[in-house]
């Protein structure tokens, strides 16, 4: 049973929009064992719904997007097999906290497996126009599908 973290900052744009996005990926091709959540390094905003313009632009590729903004917690370096995050800042921080080689391997850029976007950071949107969260859907999207691949390989 695989698990995988997704964290940005909000937890209300990116991670929930991965987390969604791969709960997806995996249900369609049959995988329901894979455990996903997501969650934020800052607190603003704690137990709200997704940011709408994220939730809207994810509908529109068929995916909806449901969840609370939650805080990162130490103990999900032990309850998850897989910690995904959106920059190196969050990757650096994390990295800190990290405290045995094990937990530091869990760690990883979300455009980890990707094959188009591999080693970058997904932008922060919040502040950005509509091309913001599409770009951040295009990313998410080869970034969950490399994520799959990695933890369901086909041969
Ligand atoms: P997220 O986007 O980290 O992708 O959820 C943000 C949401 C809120 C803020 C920054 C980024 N904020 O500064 O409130």
């Amino acid at each position: 049973m695989p698990s995988v973290m997704f964290i940005c900052l909000g937890n209300i744009c990116r991670s929930p929009a991965a987390e969604n996005m791969l709960r997806h990926m995996a249900e369609k091709e049959g995988y329901t064992d894979l455990v996903v959540d997501s969650c934020g390094m800052g607190d603003w905003h704690l137990g709200a719904s997704p940011d709408k313009r994220m939730t809207d632009a994810s509908m529109t590729r068929g995916i909806p997007m449901r969840g609370r903004a939650k805080l990162f917690q130490l103990d999900f370096f032990e309850k998850f097999d897989y910690i995904f995050v959106v920059d190196n800042e969050i990757l650096h921080r994390l990295y800190h906290h990290a405290d045995t080689p094990a937990k530091k391997a869990k760690l990883k850029l979300i455009t980890e497996f990707s094959e188009v976007y591999k080693g970058e950071e997904i932008p922060d949107p919040f502040y950005r126009g509509e091309e913001g969260f599409e770009h951040v859907l295009d990313m998410l999207e080869d970034s969950c599908r490399g994520i799959l691949e990695h933890l369901y390989p086909k041969s």
